[in-house]
């Protein structure tokens, strides 16, 4: 059901890689609420994705940005600038990489050239797309950033490795750039922290059936998944989240705030 949430709203999508991600069930989602959209990934994600498919159906040009090339984040801007003849309303980042997690190499001995490289992907990248946006006042007064993370920013999953690190930055981010943002032009930038959910970023985590299986039992709602995220970034770029800034949000189904369940002590405890 669509309530005309973005109604002449325009907006920027970083990271629908296929029709798993987040990021392209956001892109729906916003299209299907009134806004016009410019989607954006790596261009080597371009090449082996299948975003052609999501730009036709939500009738959205297709820009490509690596996100560690200031030059690209740059340009994305300036084009997308020229397509709407004007600003943007609202930003995902939904955007997450780690090459020790694909290559499977345990925290403790981490490649840290790797680190450094996920870092920039994953958390860099938020600083930079704001600093770019701001420098060309490219996000309209009001406008919503929103960027997913996980709570391994906050508490330790072993096997999210060097991703946490990059979650708590990004989040970190997110609080400092919104002060800036903020006072500057009332733009608001705000991290969702989100269930473990299927896709191509989440099936690179080691043990992420078990994970979901255990999350899922965790929750009193239950896992989010990336219907419901798109539903909650929607209302993020919406009006109706004026005042909200500077947060990270958790849309886990009440995760976060549980100590643990009848579910799982059952499944722990011996016969
Ligand atoms: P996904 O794999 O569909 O999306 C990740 C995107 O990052 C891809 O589109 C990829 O092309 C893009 N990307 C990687 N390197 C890039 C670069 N250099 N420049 C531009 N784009 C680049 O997976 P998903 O799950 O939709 O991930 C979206 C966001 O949600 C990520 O930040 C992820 O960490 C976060 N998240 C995912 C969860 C999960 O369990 N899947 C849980 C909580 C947060």
């Amino acid at each position: 059901m669509a309530y005309n949430l973005l109604k002449g709203k325009k907006g920027i999508i970083f990271g629908a890689l296929d029709e798993k991600s987040i990021a392209w069930k956001t892109a729906q989602r916003c299209k299907a609420e009134g806004a016009e959209l410019v989607l954006t990934n790596a261009p080597i994600a371009l090449r082996m994705g299948t975003i052609n498919k999501l730009a036709e159906e939500v009738n959205a040009p297709v820009i490509p940005a690596d996100v560690t090339s200031e030059a690209d984040v740059t340009n994305l801007f300036e084009k997308t600038m020229e397509h709407f003849n004007g600003g943007v309303d609202f930003v995902l980042h939904s955007i997450g990489m780690s090459i020790n997690v694909r290559k499977n190499i345990p925290y403790t001995e981490n490649n840290l050239e790797f680190t450094h490289k996920g870092l920039d992907i994953s958390a860099v990248s938020l600083h930079r797309v704001l600093q770019a946006a701001m420098k060309l006042d490219a996000i309209n007064e009001w406008g919503s950033v929103v960027a997913l993370t996980y709570i391994a920013a906050q508490r330790v999953f072993p096997n999210y490795n060097d991703m946490a690190d990059g979650k708590a930055m990004l989040e970190s981010i997110a609080r400092n750039f919104g002060y800036y943002y903020g006072v500057q032009k009332k733009v608001r930038v705000n991290t969702i922290s989100q269930s473990p959910t299927l896709t191509t970023a989440g099936s690179g985590v080691k043990g992420i059936d078990g994970f979901i299986n255990f999350a899922e039992k965790m929750s009193p709602l239950g896992n989010a998944n990336a219907d419901n995220c798109a539903d909650y970034c929607v209302t993020m770029f919406s009006d109706l989240t004026k005042m909200v800034t500077m947060q990270n949000l958790f849309h886990d189904g009440g995760f976060s705030y549980t100590g643990v369940t009848p579910e799982v002590i059952e499944s722990m405890s011996k016969e």
